[in-house]
């Protein structure tokens, strides 16, 4: 017998997309199959995000539309997870009581237990009393969750959440399907910027001990990954005081003899030592070799030491791309935003990294990218000014650009009228995307002519739409393996390879095939194969191969390949 569809959809950053990934596995691993059709699945899952009200708005609407659905088919479980979820709490559930289960992001280990208890409970009901089991059930099984939802001490929220981490590491990965991977290095922020909601939903900041990270990272490659993507809200905070343990607080504390069990506690007695981000990265770098390209994100301006970018500079399977969002131009909203920095001291650490890491007469450029947050409260006309100098000063190849939008629970909220309208907001929000592509451009012109590596993805945007496959802009679902079994994710533009070697390759003998790839710089770089070469197009995919630049537009560049990997 076949085990129960899930149906698995994910919205927001990549954070959510790694704990989509581990929440899929863990349910592989007890018999759960994926289906990409709603329609066919036994649970349906939702892993959410709160960060901004639109993305909360697109799980509203999906929720709305499940309500005729369920009638219909009252043995359906519908799960909310994520920050949502931690958010919104039992109010969900009165607002749409279609929601059997919801699991906030920092209790994630605990949900293969409520959705298998979901599951039994309610085909038990429905074998004895149909009539009674939609509303009986997704009761009962709510409670089970919220009751779960706050853990009672950080130590122990970090404890059982580092299994749902450790769990990847036994469970198998389809070599063939991922060379691109997420891992994570730090749950949770510290920072508190007034306007978000991360903080709250996703708890207080844990690093995870190095060797764990390490031997993850060694797993997947030993599973075929050649790029590891470190994930973090401000990756360059991290630090693992070894012999020490985290207090509720997330102030790290010495230990004092105390015991704990598991085998995954053997740093916390290493003896009184420190794992710097720079440690770390030094580390993965020099014990895992398979893996081509090490990234991490986000980074935090003010947290980045000299010894972060001379292990960079001195690391050669370190990429050179750097997210590090500024949010604003103006000191006055960085202010109110409890950003912790002057821009002045963005641009100091801006040029301290390009003073380290620009290089690229040796083929070595370094890319930035960032985050910039338009109409925050009280933002004017002369604060907006100084976020567009601080765009053309930057020079990042990118900028994603956000309208400001309040968040109930931040201090923004309870403090801070949100008093610039929608429509400024949208002026200004446009305008500095057409700053920001006429730098972005610039910096593609740069690169005509030089060679990079491209860890080739799949087909190019344009080249699935000659063919008429469904690329889905935006919220696009792509195919990806988890444990051997395929399941449906929410991609975004930042997904590193979610689906590679997945994309089904047909093609006429003698002509050219567009792939796409990125550079370890993250730039995106489309280049034609011949569909009769010595290599099928689809044999190109998963493989980083040199391309020169020979073209390039404002989002992307064109080149040809030199060799073949
Ligand atoms: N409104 C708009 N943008 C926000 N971000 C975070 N919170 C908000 C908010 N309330 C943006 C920031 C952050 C990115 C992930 O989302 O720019 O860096
Ligand atoms: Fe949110 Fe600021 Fe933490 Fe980033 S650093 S997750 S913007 S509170």
């Amino acid at each position: 017998m076949t085990g129960p569809a899930v149906h698995l959809e994910t919205f927001g950053c990549q954070m959510n997309e790694l704990d989509s990934e581990l929440v899929a596995g863990a349910l592989g691993a007890l018999g759960y199959r994926f289906v990409r059709d709603a329609g066919e699945a036994d649970v349906i899952l939702y892993n959410t995000c709160s960060v901004r009200e639109r993305a909360e708005q697109k799980v509203w609407s999906r929720l709305g539309e499940l309500k005729k659905h369920k009638a219909g088919k009252p043995e359906l479980v519908v799960g909310v997870l994520g920050c949502m979820a931690e958010r919104d709490g039992a109010a969900m559930m009165d607002r749409h009581p279609v929601v059997d289960v919801m699991c906030g992001p920092a209790e994630l280990d605990k949900l293969p237990a409520l959705i298998d208890n979901a599951v039994r409970t309610r085909r038990s009901m429905l074998e004895d009393e149909p009539d009674k089991a939609a509303r009986r059930s997704a009761k009962s099984v709510a409670l089970q969750g919220s009751a779960s939802r706050r853990s009672s001490t950080l130590a122990a929220a970090g404890d059982s959440l580092e299994m749902l981490d450790l769990s990847r590491a036994v469970s198998p990965i389809d070599a063939n399907a991922r060379k691109s991977a997420y891992v994570r290095i730090t749950r949770g922020c510290n920072k508190f910027c007034t306007y978000c909601v991360v903080p709250h939903t996703r708890g207080a900041e844990v690093h995870r001990p190095p060797d764990h990270i390490v031997d993850e990272c060694k797993k997947l490659a030993d599973a075929g990954v050649i790029e590891v993507t470190l994930l973090g809200q401000t990756v360059n905070h991290y630090r693992f005081e070894h012999g020490s343990a985290v207090r509720v607080d997330g102030v790290v504390q010495p230990q004092k003899g105390r015991t704990y069990k598991g085998s995954h506690h053997r740093d916390a007695f290493a003896g009184a030592q420190t794992t710097t981000f720079a440690d770390l990265l030094a580390r993965i770098h020099d014990e895992v070799p398979a893996i081509e390209r090490l990234r991490f994100v986000t980074s935090y301006p003010r947290d980045f030491g000299d010894d972060v970018l001379e292990v960079i500079r001195d690391h050669p399977r370190i990429c050179r791309y750097l997210h590090v969002p500024a949010q604003s131009g103006s000191d006055r909203m960085l202010k109110l935003m409890n950003r912790g920095y002057t821009v002045g001291e963005y641009y100091e650490f801006l040029d301290r990294a390009r003073a380290y890491l620009d290089q690229p007469e040796i083929g070595r450029p370094l890319m930035i990218s960032g985050d910039v947050i338009v109409g925050f409260c009280t933002e004017t006309d002369e604060d907006f000014e100084l976020t567009k100098q601080m765009l053309v000063r930057s020079r990042a190849k990118n900028q994603f650009i956000f309208k400001y939008s309040p968040r109930p629970g931040t201090v923004a909220f309870d403090r801070i009228a949100d008093d610039v309208p929608e429509q400024v907001k949208r002026t200004r929000n446009n305008e500095l995307l057409a700053l920001q592509s006429t730098i972005s451009e610039e910096i593609n012109r740069e690169q005509v002519g030089r060679e990079f590596g491209v860890l080739v993805e799949g087909l190019s945007r344009a080249e699935k739409k000659k063919r008429g496959i469904d690329v889905k802009p935006g919220t696009g679902m792509v195919e990806i393996t988890v444990g051997g079994r395929s399941s449906a994710f929410g991609s975004n533009a930042r997904a590193p390879g979610a689906g590679l070697a997945t994309e089904p390759v047909a093609h006429a003998p003698g002509s050219l095939v567009q792939l796409s790839g990125r550079t370890d710089t993250d730039l995106i770089v489309h280049f034609d194969v011949p569909t009769s070469g010595a290599r099928a197009p689809e044999d190109w995919i998963g493989r980083i191969v040199p391309v020169r630049i020979t073209e390039a537009t404002g989002l992307s560049l064109f080149g040809e390949t030199t060799g073949t990997g």
